[in-house]
């Protein structure tokens, strides 16, 4: 995690020597349970231990805020009544969050920021989900008396991506960053919204993220293409269903699919098809975590990075590779975490073949692709908080 006094010593050497107050809120992995947030399924989602830490003070003022990025030494200062925005895009995130608190009541006045954080950049761990939720939960404590309620402040950061920053994301990451708890992966129902803490300690075994640096960037990127796949399928099933109600993928069956696949084409039925085998895939996942058996959540995990492979499309080569050098070595479980295209796997090894594991992927990888993929033991943390 950021160190407080590193963020504050920027904090008042960029500004008016005052002090503010300090919030932190964390990235996320996920066991299973990929691209089904958007789809009304379920997600395994866990915080981790590394995320956002911002520091915050109102300024006096009706609405200037003076935003410092720490780790990139970029200065933005911006009105909230500016109707475009800033163009930096670190600082999109903390105007759209404000205005979005804004919409929720919150009277959102001129402040100054400066934030840093440790989720690697691009890696498929959600650090634009982490500044979102640092900065709701910062701005609901000083202007909104802590009135937006997590599950708001969830939404509002979902919307920030939505309205200000070009991704229709579902809201995993933001209810992973709001909702972590140290020790826990969460199993939420994307459609009711209803989730549960489930301690994950499994005994002999350990996750660990192996980054292939390709970075992954969802604004702009092939992901609202996907939604739109899925939003096409479930489109053809209602027209063919009247009497049913289809939101989501979730309210459609195998053999719904199967009836709309001529009409919606190879592509839109892969992605579906996918989308539907995840949905089983995380509930097996459950099931199996509550008997213990890693080997099956293993599997299950080796099945998810083939079906974003080959059916979901956005894996990478480099992605790819991972996955074989997990599967060569013996590994329990091994596939392709986040958005995709690019970032990390997400494996679960046995412990006495971990550093085996780790050596032989740096190893292959550096031979193939000229540098290692970076390492990083999971440690499920807690949500978004206040520091001090
Ligand atoms: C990104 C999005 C999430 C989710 C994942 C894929 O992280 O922000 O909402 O869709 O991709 O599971």
């Amino acid at each position: 995690m950021i160190d407080i006094e590193f963020v504050r010593s920027r904090f008042i050497k960029h500004f008016d020597g005052k002090t503010g107050n300090v919030y932190t809120s964390p990235g996320r992995i996920n066991l299973i349970g990929e691209h089904t947030d958007y789809n009304g399924g379920f997600v395994f989602p866990g915080a981790v231990d590394k995320g956002v830490t911002a520091e915050i003070r109102p300024n006096d003022t009706e609405d200037t805020v003076m935003a410092y990025a720490i780790d990139l030494k970029d200065r933005v200062d911006f009105k909230l009544s500016d109707p475009e925005g800033p163009r930096a895009s670190w600082a999109r995130y903390i105007y759209g969050i404000a205005l979005e608190m804004k919409k929720l009541g919150v009277p959102v006045k001129g402040f100054n920021i400066a934030f840093a954080g440790d989720v690697p950049l691009g890696a498929g761990m959600s650090s634009s989900a982490a500044m979102e939720s640092c900065f709701a939960f910062g701005l609901n404590d000083l202007f909104g008396d802590n009135k937006v309620s997590q599950w708001d402040m969830v939404l509002a950061g979902q919307a920030t991506e939505h309205n200000y920053c070009g991704v229709n994301c579902g809201i995993m990451d933001q209810f992973a960053s709001v909702f972590g708890k140290a020790g826990c992966l969460m199993r939420l129902d994307c459609r009711s919204r209803e989730f549960e803490y489930f301690p994950f300690k499994p005994d002999g075994y350990r996750l660990v993220l192996l980054d292939s640096v390709v970075k992954h960037q969802l604004a702009g990127s092939p992901y609202n293409d996907r939604r739109n796949s899925c939003e096409n399928v479930v489109k053809h099933i209602a027209t063919k269903h009247p009497e049913g109600k289809f939101e989501t993928l979730r309210d459609c069956t195998w053999e719904q699919l199967e009836e709309v696949k001529a009409e919606v084409g190879e592509e839109d039925y892969r992605r579906a098809k996918f989308v539907l085998g995840e949905k089983d895939r995380v509930l097996a996942v459950c099931d199996a975590l509550n008997e213990g058996d890693y080997e099956k959540v293993g599997e299950m995990m080796y099945k998810t990075h083939e079906g974003l492979s080959k059916d979901y499309e956005v894996s990478c080569e480099e992605l790819d590779f991972l996955n074989d050098i997990a599967k060569e070595c013996g590994v329990t479980g091994s596939r392709i975490m986040g958005g995709g295209f690019g970032g990390c796997t997400i494996n679960l090894v046995r412990n006495d073949l971990y550093k085996q594991f780790v050596e032989t992927a740096k190893e292959k990888f550096n031979t193939k692709y000229g540098h290692q993929p970076k390492v990083y033991d999971v440690v499920i943390g807690d949500g978004s908080r206040r520091l001090c």
